[in-house]
């Protein structure tokens, strides 16, 4: 289903209420520009804590701070009229406790104006979710492979093969429980991931998971080729974008050096004659 530019703007229960229905479509989104390009197409954009790596060049999310997401937030709400901004809660400012990610999730949401935010965790975390779900803090939960635990998951591995399947489905059921909206399966089997989409009354957003989820996510500059240096095999490569920036760019380098740019129409006369400028 694709939104009209005049759809209202959607929000965590509109999302909730889609379990089932047309697949949901979403993207990471990280400045004003890219969030009026994917506004009409997506039902919901997410600020995601991978702005890291992807625009500041960080090794991992673990580096991310509250700032970042809060100016990454504000520069992708003014780009979007029609789907719900949903902002990656960081490494290490909901961890502590429920009260901490109180704190963190508010100010996220009223520092960016975002309808929801996202954190990373399945058991271990449904009481912080309960706690904000029942303070007015709609979340959208992650779990599988989840990017800020890298170091105690050794890599970013397949997640719920075998025997850790049992502690995946009682993550989806827990943060379902608890109250999230949704939550998003990364990079787990297919089998586990549409048994989790059958099980849980929640729509479930997956990314390396199954076509046979509620939903489907992506890093936006993965599927542009624009974060050329990192291609997972769950990505879909939609354009090559890393590719054509540059062949632009080295002919915009040679037009320079060969004195073709700028040409007589991008430049300026001395005095302004019929009217031109
Ligand atoms: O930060 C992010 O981009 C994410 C997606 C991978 C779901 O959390």
């Amino acid at each position: 289903m694709s939104a009209t530019a005049s759809s209202p703007a959607l929000t965590a229960g509109d999302i909730r209420a889609r379990k089932g229905g047309t697949p949901l479509v979403s993207l990471t989104c990280y400045t004003t520009p890219m969030a009026r390009v994917m506004d009409t197409h997506c039902d919901f954009v997410l600020v995601g804590d991978s702005v890291g790596m992807v625009l500041h060049g960080l090794p991992s999310t673990l580096g991310v701070t509250m700032e970042m997401m809060i100016l990454h937030g504000q520069a992708v709400a003014r780009g979007l009229t029609h789907a719900l901004m949903v902002v990656d809660m960081p490494f290490a400012s909901y961890e502590e406790g429920p009260q901490q990610a109180f704190r963190n999730a508010a100010r996220l949401m009223a520092e960016t104006g975002a309808g929801a935010v996202k954190l990373e965790g399945g058991l271990h975390m449904a009481e912080t979710i309960a706690f904000l779900t029942a303070r007015g803090i709609p979340v959208m939960a992650h779990i599988g492979l989840t990017p800020q635990s890298v170091n105690t998951l050794g890599g970013y591995k397949v997640q719920g093969r075998d025997d850790q399947a049992a502690a995946v489905l009682a993550d989806a059921r827990a943060v379902a429980e608890a109250g999230a909206f949704a939550v998003v399966l990364e990079k787990i089997p297919a089998s586990l991931a549409d048994r989790i989409t059958a099980e849980v009354p929640i729509p479930t957003i997956g990314i390396g998971a199954s076509a046979g989820c509620d939903g489907q996510v992506l890093v936006v500059d993965d599927m542009l080729g624009l974060f050329a240096e990192f291609k997972p095999k769950f990505v879909k490569r939609y354009a090559d974008l890393a590719q054509r920036a540059e062949a632009a760019i080295a002919e915009y380098a040679s037009d320079v050096r060969a004195r073709s740019f700028p040409g007589p129409e991008h430049v300026f006369a001395d005095q302004v004659k019929g009217g031109s400028k």
